[in-house]
């Protein structure tokens, strides 16, 4: 069999154009409940489709004739490092799931495009072995828990590994209505029947590396056994959120912490400055990806008013939805200093491990220079409102 071949096979090669052609492959990589966990959202998944939709109702600007294309330097600074392109890597939990390479794989494939992946505190890979895999030191992201102690000792071992950046994800005071993973059997341990095996066994690859490396407990907290006993389900650390959560928790968390800080999962731009009042250097404009609270306001829409109030304050990043160059000038230009992807690198991972995250930052890069190039806009720099024309239809 010829490499080319062989990589067609794989589902490489031109018929795999965009975001969304990676979609159609995971879908086919991996059995339903794991695409449930991947794609789906909570309840009517309104949330889900409004973060796309809230993309519509923008146009871009075209100016003709301005003779200079678009840079090939797309780089940023957010957090304080330089970023090749504004696109960091979401932290997503049970990323072994998706391919059993994981989260290694995620923050690899992260590096290799110039970014840096967010450790999810539900990882598959523990902080350590993920420094241990990587060049370049990734983020830490962490839920604010009723357990100080577990919190304090996972935030030394994330400095010790050289994280330079914690993300406290601040919108999981309990888990969303996740209907989908409930009715394919997403829980942990999975629901199995007759029907679920079969569809899992007709996918060897990913079945084998399943079993083989086990990819499937919150690594972490296995680790942490000395300090509470091995926590490995991701149902038991759902035990460890907590509900009565307050901004003295963040500020907390602020004290412990020394690196920099960002607080993800805010919507209102109060909720903004409350997270700088507490010390935070940026939020991460987010709704978890529709996974939360379904009717929830697109990402999007929620930008511009939060952009406003921390603009010479802090940092902003937005994600939720982001598919397509483009998405990124809207949110670029709607005032976010760089977006994050969560789904588009796990539809990457799924259908092609570490190279299939490396092609989709490569395929949203090569997008969002032809995109700048198109409407005349020489560098990220000179994105702004201005740029865009709000449709009809909108709110
Ligand atoms: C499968 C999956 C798992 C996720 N797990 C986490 C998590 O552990 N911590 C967190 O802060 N956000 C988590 N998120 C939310 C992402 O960080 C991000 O906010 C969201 O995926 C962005 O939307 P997008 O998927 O449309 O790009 C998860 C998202 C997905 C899809």
């Amino acid at each position: 069999m010829t490499a080319a071949f062989r990589y067609r096979l794989s589902g490489g090669g031109r018929d795999v154009q965009s975001v969304e052609d990676y979609r159609r492959l995971a879908r086919r990589a991996v059995p339903r409940m794991v695409w449930a966990y991947i794609d789906g959202g909570a309840e009517d998944m309104r949330t889900v489709a409004a973060n796309r939709s809230a993309f519509d109702r923008w146009q871009l600007r075209q100016r003709v004739l301005t003779g200079h294309p678009a840079r090939d330097d797309l780089s940023v600074t957010v957090a304080g490092e330089a970023l090749e392109v504004p696109i960091v890597l979401a932290p997503t939990g049970l990323t072994g799931m998706s391919h059993w390479t994981g989260e290694a794989a995620v923050a690899r494939g992260a590096e290799r495009a110039g970014t840096r992946m967010v450790l999810s505190s539900a990882a598959t890979y523990s902080v350590e072995e993920v420094a241990a895999a990587t060049r370049e030191h990734h983020w830490f992201q962490l839920y604010p828990w009723r357990d100080r102690e577990l919190m304090g000792s996972l935030m030394s071992r994330a400095a010790r590994a050289g994280a330079p950046t914690l993300v406290v994800t601040v919108d999981v005071p309990i888990h969303g209505g996740r209907e989908l993973e409930l009715r394919h059997g997403m829980a942990t341990p999975p629901v199995l029947t007759p029907a679920r095996v079969i569809d899992a066994a007709v996918r060897p690859r990913w079945w084998y590396g399943l079993f083989r490396h086990r990819r499937v407990t919150v690594r972490h907290l296995e680790e942490q056994g000395g300090v509470r006993g091995a926590v490995r389900s991701v149902q038991r650390q759902a035990r460890l959120i907590r509900v009565d959560l307050g901004w003295d928790d963040v500020a907390w968390m602020r004290e412990q912490w020394r690196g920099r800080l960002l607080v993800k999962g805010i919507l209102d731009p109060e909720d903004a400055v409350r997270a700088l009042d507490v010390g935070a250097d940026g939020v991460v404009v987010s709704n978890h990806g529709g996974r939360q609270l379904d009717g929830a306001m697109a990402s999007l829409d929620a930008l511009p008013a939060i952009a406003e109030v921390v603009r010479g304050r802090g940092e902003v990043l937005m994600d939720g939805g982001v598919r397509r160059g483009s998405d990124v000038v809207k949110a670029l230009c709607l005032g976010a200093d760089a977006v994050c992807i969560g789904r588009p690198f796990l539809y990457g991972l799924a259908a092609r491990g570490e190279d299939g995250v490396v092609d989709v930052l490569r395929i949203l890069r090569s997008e969002l220079a032809r995109t700048m190039t198109l409407m005349g806009v020489h560098k990220l720099g000179d994105l702004d409102p201005t740029w865009l024309v709000r449709t009809g239809g909108g709110r």
